[in-house]
């Protein structure tokens, strides 16, 4: 046995590390693969070293020397990425040891997961990054992935993720907490739901139980969601505080089938007067329904999807809602559903269909030759388990998207945080010239409060096939809006690109004759972490004339573009090494840019 100190207390004596607790952390090594680390002290925190490269270590946390849970940890052995907290303030006043078991047995007493162990007061969470978004929301720390139990209520909309808090890989499941007056402004709260004795706690949503149908009191939030070890069933929490802290319903999970379901979204039907839930049913590609009166019993009505749209991967995250057809007072049903992969563009995506539902089954359109039409909301590469807030106010159908893709989420170039939110939207119905009935996607009312006075604006710029440049803002890595509208006249292409001085740029053509807009990010920055991040994205303009409107929003490391108002929306990742600094658009014959704003972008997230 080998033992190590820590005398944190000590250093911070010295006035070595001032910031450091007055707390001891002492390592004991049993064996190759097995070493205990015990905490004492006041202490806030312990920090992990983490190293991306190797393999996940359990943690087992012995509370007075029984096991209160296990977390996974990517902890160093040489080279550390970076530190992840272990909250301490849980464990005042009892023993903590963290009993830890490096299943590989390649970790060695001289490591730097135990050398570099620090016990600290304060966790920074500055940003270190230059690729953190400035108007996206992102968690300060740590990976995320799907956006959960979004709902509105009291002026605040809430925003739960799929989080690792030990890491910015893909573990430990927890919901993470944001909160924000306007869709923009987030402020980060403690997580609300960790990994259980059921399991890891999966993605689910939140609605507000008015009635008390569930018996927790009126108003309370309800989240259901999936729990995730073994099996995947599904498990209730109630909140009494607005969301900010939930409670595990002890009679935990309200519904399990035989095989792999997830995802659970559920709302309340003023007609039936009963709740719905939305179950994806991923390996048969399939949403299954289901409804109940309290909540906690849930009754099989009917599956859909078997067959029907993309089905080249697993169904997940669906949601459920009516909305109405632009122009006219028809509603109709849009069911969301994401697929990974069978992405257009390889990798995850999100379909939808529209139809009818009456409370039971979702019955949808289908095309001429009686097909249902495959649909995607978002015809760029990184738009993933798109779900919307219930309760939002005004009708409003707000939406929110993980921005990136499962193909390499976990290894784009960021570390002290990985994946970010697109911009909330909202959503309508149009009818497109092919009869059908397809979303339309705009970003949400709020954004226009952070765009500011335009920087340049014309009107009717002759555009050929002599590039005709634009400046984009310098201030905050650049970050900025741009609409235009293009009148093609006799060009046959029109091509804007997106430069920087360093040579990366996005090409955005619009190839008129076959109606398509298309996003190349092949030049765009750093591509090289993955071979599938490189690719060209294509949209249909889904309208019956020629003229395009595009709408830009960049931030530090994405590009969305909202085309002809919404009915079209590429959401793409690029990693500039530096920002784009110019806007040049070409065409092969004589065109027109019928007017041209380019404005700045105010950053909502510290620097
Ligand atoms: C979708 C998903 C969900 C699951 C969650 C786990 O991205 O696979 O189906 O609940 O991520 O983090």
């Amino acid at each position: 046995m080998n033992t190590r100190f820590v005398f944190s207390s000590l250093l911070a004596l010295c006035g070595l590390f001032p910031a450091f607790a007055e707390s001891t952390v002492k390592v004991e090594h049993f064996s190759v693969n097995n070493s205990l680390v015990r905490v004492e002290g006041d202490g806030k925190y312990l920090l992990l070293p983490v190293s991306e490269a190797s393999s996940e270590a359990s943690v087992n946390v012995l509370v007075d020397g029984n096991l209160e849970r296990t977390i996974y940890v990517r902890l160093a052995t040489s080279a550390v990425d970076y530190m992840v907290p272990f909250d301490l303030t849980p464990y005042k006043g009892h023993k903590l040891a963290l009993n830890v078991v490096t299943n590989n047995g390649l970790h060695s007493e001289s490591d730097r997961c135990w050398s570099d162990l620090q016990v600290v007061d304060e966790f920074d969470t500055t940003n270190r990054e230059k690729f953190r978004p400035l108007f996206h929301h992102t968690p300060k720390y740590g990976w995320m992935n799907d956006p959960n139990g979004m709902f509105y209520k009291d002026g605040e909309w809430h925003l739960y993720y799929q989080w690792n808090p030990y890491g910015s890989k893909w573990q430990n499941m927890t919901w993470g907490h944001a909160s924000s007056p306007d869709l923009i402004n987030w402020t980060e709260h403690d997580a609300v739901l960790t990994p259980n004795g059921l399991g890891a706690i999966f993605s689910g949503s939140c609605a507000i139980d008015y009635n008390n149908d569930a018996g927790f009191g009126k108003d309370a939030v309800i989240a259901l969601y999936t729990s995730a070890a073994a099996s995947q069933v599904q498990s209730l929490a109630h909140s009494l505080d607005n969301g900010y802290s939930f409670k595990v319903y002890p009679g935990n999970p309200v519904l399990s089938l035989s095989s792999e379901a997830r995802d659970p979204n559920f709302f309340f039907n003023p007609v039936t007067k009963k709740w719905d839930l939305i179950l994806a049913h991923p390996l048969d590609h399939e949403m299954l329904i289901f409804s109940s009166t309290d909540l906690k019993q849930w009754k099989y009505s009917s599956s859909f999807g078997r067959g029907e749209g993309a089905q080249n991967g697993v169904w997940e995250c669906p949601d459920l809602f009516k909305l109405k057809v632009d122009g006219s007072d028809q509603e109709k049903w849009v069911m969301i559903c994401s697929i990974n992969p069978g992405g257009p563009f390889g990798g995850s995506a999100t379909q939808y269909f529209v139809g009818d539902y009456d409370g039971k089954t979702f019955t949808p359109d289908r095309d001429a030759d009686g097909n249902v039409p495959t649909k995607w909301m978002d015809f760029g590469k990184d738009h993933y388990a798109t779900v919307s807030w219930s309760d939002a106010p005004s009708g409003r159908r707000s939406i929110i998207a993980w921005m990136s893709n499962w193909q390499y989420a976990d290894v784009v170039p960021t570390l002290q945080y990985r994946s970010a939110n697109s911009l909330p939207r909202d959503l309508s119905l149009f009818t497109a010239p092919d009869g059908q009935v397809y979303l339309k996607t705009i970003p949400s009312p709020e954004v226009e409060t952070i765009v500011g006075r335009p920087s340049l604006k014309r009107k009717n710029v002759k555009i050929s096939s002599r590039p005709r440049a634009f400046q984009l803002p310098t201030a905050n890595s650049g970050i900025c809006a741009i609409d235009l509208t293009i009148d093609p006249k006799d060009a046959a292409n029109v091509e804007l690109t997106l430069s920087n001085a360093g040579g990366e740029s996005v090409v955005v053509s619009y190839d008129v004759a076959a109606k398509l807009v298309s996003f190349d990010r092949n030049k765009s920055g750093v591509v090289e972490f993955n071979k599938d991040f490189s690719v060209v994205s294509k949209a249909p303009t889904l309208s019956d004339s020629n003229v395009l409107s595009l709408r830009f929003f960049i931030d530090r490391s994405s590009i969305e573009i909202f085309g002809n108002d919404g009915k079209f929306v590429l959401t793409n990742l690029v990693f500039p090494q530096s920002p784009y600094t110019t806007l040049s658009i070409s065409s092969d014959r004589k065109c027109k840019v019928s007017s041209i704003s380019v404005s700045p972008i105010t950053p909502t997230t510290p620097n």
